[in-house]
C-alpha cells in the first residue's frame, strides 16, 4: 500500500534510468567503451590523487567544522536498545517518554475547525495538519518556544475516506481534501515545563502558523525560471506555479529557512500519451507513463484541475521536481522554487558551508539506480545579510557524484563479503553540469540541464546508486553520510564497490571525506561503515563491531546527528519484518558501528524527521502512515495510533526525552 500511495507503484515499473552508464565495476574490469574511456581514465587519476581516504577517515578528519574534530568521539550513547517488535505503539528506549506533538487534522491556523474524520472538508484541511509527515525541522524561539516545519508527503486515500475506492469514481470533494493534505506545516510549539517535552501551541495568535499545499501560489526563480520549458497556459511566463507535491525530506539553510524536496511528483500527473513525441522521453526518464492507461493509485488531481492532464497542459509536469524555499518567519512570503538545484525525485537538501564560505547543498535522487548530487554557490553566505543571503541558492554549480573502487572487481562479488583489503572504499568525483547559464553537458542548454536533470547526468556517466535517501554533513568530523535504502533489482552484473550486493533488500549506508574535509571540493573518498539487515546474515557489515551485540537495521531513509557526531538513522520499510525504528551509530573509536535502536514506531508507520534539538534534550520523529498495510481500512484499521481504542490512525510527530533530563542517547 506505501507503494501504490506514496510513489505510484515506481517498484512495480520499468527502472526509468536505462543509460547506459557504468555500475563501476565495469570500469575496473575494463568492459565498457565509449565514451566511458574516457572517463576511466579521469577516475584512474582522481584515485591516484585522493587514495583511499574513504576508509575510517572521520576521527583524522581535519574540518574546523566542530569541538571534537580531529580528536576522535567520546561515545555519548549509553541506552539500553530497544527490542524489534510489531507493536502498535511508539515505543523508546527504557529511562525515555514520549508524547505526540500534532496530529493530522490539528489546527495549524487558529480557526481551523475541530478534526472529524467522518465529516472532512478541503476547507478545513487547507487550515489543519495534513497529512503523512516528513522531513521535520525547528526553529528556536528563545528557550522554551520554538516553530516546527513539517513536510506532508503524500496521501493514504483508502484510509482517509471510508469506502475509498479510486480517484475515477470518488467525490471531488475528496480529491480537493487530498489536494490540501499535502505539502507542508509550520506549528509554534512550546516545552512543556523544564523538560525535553514539546506540545502544539493551540491558543492566542500563533502568527507563524501556515499551511502550504498543493494549491499554494509559489515562484520559480534562478536560471531556468522563465525558460520556455516552464511556459504553460496558465502562466505565459514560466515564473509562477501552484503547490508543491510529495514532499520527502528536506533541510535547513544557515539563513532560517526551509528546503523541502519534490520526490514522487511524477505519480500525480495524468496523460503522458498526450504530450508531443519529443517530449515523451524525458517522460519516460521521469517515470511518467506514456501510454493512455492510467495506474490504479493515480489521485486523478486532473479532476478537479486540469493542469494535471499533461495531454493538455504538456508542461505542467516540468513546474514540479524541485527543492521549494520557504521562509517560516514571514507567513506572507512566497515559496520559491530554485531551478539551480535540478529537477529530479528530490529527497533531501542538506546545507553546509564550503571553507571558504559559499554554501553547498547535497541532494539524493530517490530511485533504483539514481544519482547523488552537489550544488555550490557562486557567492559566500554573509550572517546576517539575508538580503544577499536569501539569492545565494539561485547562482551556483550543480554536480553529480561518480564513485569508484580501491579492490578488484572480482572481489565485489554481490555477496556482501567484504574485499581482501577489508572494506567497501575508494574514490570519487563531482562532475560539474551546469553552472550559471552554462552548460557542461554536450548537447544540452543549461536551461535543459536544470529541467532534464536526470538525463544530464546520465550524458557525463554518473554513478548508479541504491535508491539515494538522505544526505547530511556531520558537524562534528565533516564528512558526508547517504543512506540508499535499498535496490532489489540490482544484479549480479551490476554490483560494484559502491553499491556491493545483489537484491539488496535493507540498502546501506554511505560516508563520503570530502578532499581537505572541505564541502567546495570535486573529489573525494568514500567508505561504507554500515551494511544493514540482520547481523546474523553475512552480508552485513557493521563497521567491524561485534555483530553479536548490534540492533538489526533495514532500509535506511533519513540522518541526522547529535552533539558527538554519532549517527541516528531512521528506517522505512524493514524488511525483517517488524516495525520501524530509530537507530543510532558511533562512527569512530571502539563502538564503530555498534548499532542500537533508540526507538519503534508504531505499526504499519515508517519514522521520518530525526531531529535532535540544539540542547539536545528531545528528539522529534515523524510517524509516517500508522496502519498503512494492504487490506486496512477505516472500518477495518490495522493501527489505532496515537489516539488508542477504537480511533482512526492519523499520521503524526513525536518527541521522545529522558525521564531525567539526560541528553538524547546518553
Ligand atoms: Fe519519500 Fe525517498 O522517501
Ligand atoms: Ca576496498
Ligand atoms: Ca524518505
Amino acid at each position: 500500500m506505501t507503494c501504490r500511495f506514496r510513489c505510484g507503484d515506481a517498484c512495480a515499473h520499468e527502472v526509468p534510468n536505462t543509460s547506459d552508464n557504468p555500475y563501476f565495476g565495469d570500469i575496473l574490469s575494463g568492459t565498457f567503451s565509449r565514451r566511458g574511456a574516457l572517463r576511466a581514465g579521469a577516475l584512474g587519476t582522481l584515485v591516484a590523487t585522493v587514495g583511499v581516504a574513504g576508509a575510517a577517515v572521520p576521527a583524522a578528519a581535519d574540518s574546523g567544522h566542530g569541538s571534537a574534530s580531529g580528536h576522535g568521539y567520546r561515545d555519548g550513547l549509553g541506552f539500553t536498545p530497544v527490542a524489534p517488535n510489531s507493536a502498535d505503539a511508539l515505543t523508546v528506549a527504557a529511562g525515555y517518554v514520549s508524547s505526540v506533538v500534532v496530529r493530522w487534522g490539528d489546527p495549524v491556523l487558529p480557526d481551523a475547525p475541530k478534526f472529524d474524520f467522518d465529516r472532512q472538508t478541503a476547507a478545513a484541511q487547507a487550515k489543519q495538519f495534513g497529512y503523512n509527515c516528513d522531513f521535520v525541522t525547528f526553529f528556536p524561539l528563545g528557550r522554551d518556544r520554538g516553530l516546527l516545519w513539517v513536510n506532508h508527503e503524500y496521501t493514504d486515500e483508502n484510509l482517509m475516506f471510508r469506502g475509498w475506492t479510486s480517484g475515477d469514481t470518488v467525490p471531488l470533494e475528496q480529491i480537493r481534501i487530498g489536494l490540501a493534505a499535502h505539502g507542508g506545516s509550520i506549528v509554534e510549539v512550546e516545552r512543556v515545563g523544564r523538560t525535553g517535552q514539546w506540545k502544539l501551541v493551540t491558543h492566542g495568535r500563533r502568527r507563524y502558523n501556515r499551511r502550504i499545499t498543493a494549491q499554494t501560489r509559489m515562484a520559480f526563480s534562478g536560471p531556468a525560471a522563465g525558460s520556455a520549458l516552464l511556459k504553460t497556459a496558465a502562466d505565459k511566463r514560466g515564473t509562477t506555479v501552484y503547490g508543491t507535491l510529495n514532499n520527502c525530506a528536506g533541510g535547513t539553510t544557515p539563513w532560517q529557512t526551509v528546503l523541502t524536496g519534490e520526490e514522487n511528483w511524477n505519480q500525480y500527473f495524468v496523460g503522458g500519451n498526450g504530450v508531443p513525441e519529443a517530449q515523451k522521453t524525458y517522460l519516460t526518464r521521469y517515470g511518467i507513463s506514456t501510454t493512455t492507461a492510467i495506474p490504479s493509485g493515480n489521485r486523478r488531481f486532473d479532476r478537479v484541475e486540469e493542469r494535471f492532464d499533461l495531454a493538455r497542459h504538456p508542461q505542467e509536469i516540468n513546474r514540479f521536481g524541485w527543492i521549494v524555499e520557504v521562509d517560516p518567519f514571514d507567513p506572507d512570503s512566497t515559496p520559491v522554487k530554485r531551478t539551480a538545484l535540478g529537477r529530479f525525485a528530490h529527497e533531501a537538501a542538506t546545507t553546509t558551508l564550503t571553507q571558504d564560505g559559499r554554501v553547498a547543498v547535497y541532494m539524493g535522487d530517490d530511485g533504483r539506480f539514481e544519482y547523488i548530487y552537489k550544488f555550490v554557490s557562486k557567492d559566500r553566505y554573509i550572517p546576517g545579510f539575508d538580503r544577499h543571503n536569501r539569492d545565494l541558492l539561485d547562482e551556483g554549480t550543480l554536480y553529480v557524484a561518480t564513485f569508484t573502487g580501491d579492490s578488484p572487481a572480482a572481489e565485489i562479488d554481490g555477496s556482501g563479503t567484504l574485499p581482501k583489503d577489508g572494506a567497501f572504499d575508494g574514490a570519487g568525483t563531482w562532475i560539474p553540469l551546469v553552472s550559471g547559464d552554462k552548460s557542461f553537458v554536450q548537447g544540452m542548454t543549461a536551461q535543459e540541464v536544470l529541467v532534464y536533470t536526470r538525463v544530464a547526468a546520465d550524458k557525463v556517466g554518473a554513478t548508479k546508486m541504491d535508491r539515494p535517501e538522505d544526505i547530511e554533513r556531520n558537524p562534528v568530523n565533516g564528512a558526508v553520510y547517504v543512506a540508499l535504502t535499498n535496490n532489489t533489482n540490482r544484479t549480479a552484473a551490476q554490483v560494484d564497490e559502491v553499491n556491493p550486493r545483489t537484491a539488496n533488500r535493507h540498502g546501506h549506508i554511505l560516508e563520503i571525506v570530502e578532499r581537505k574535509n572541505d564541502a567546495g571540493a570535486t573529489s573525494f573518498g568514500w567508505s561504507l561503515p554500515l551494511v544493514c539487515g540482520d547481523p546474523a546474515d553475512p552480508s552485513t557489515y557493521f563497521g567491524g563491531y561485534d555483530k553479536t551485540k548490534v540492533s538489526p537495521i533495514s532500509c535506511p531513509d533519513n540522518v541526522t546527528f547529535d552533539a558527538q557526531g554519532n549517527l541516528w538513522i531512521s528506517t522505512d520499510g524493514n524488511a525483517l519484518g517488524k516495525n520501524d525504528g530509530l537507530f543510532a551509530m558511533p562512527l569512530a573509536g571502539s563502538e564503530r558501528g555498534h548499532v542500537r535502536q533508540f526507538l519503534t514506531v508504531p505499526f504499519g508507520a515508517e519514522t521520518c524527521g530525526p531531529l535532535i534539538t540544539g540542547d539536545q534534550l528531545s528528539v522529534f520523529v515523524a510517524v509516517q502512515h500508522p496502519g498503512e498495510i494492504t487490506g486496512a481500512t477505516p472500518d477495518n484499521p490495522s493501527s489505532h495510533w496515537p489516539d488508542g481504542g477504537a480511533a482512526q490512525p492519523r499520521p503524526s510527530v513525536a518527541v521522545a526525552w529522558h525521564k531525567q533530563g539526560k541528553k538524547i542517547g546518553s
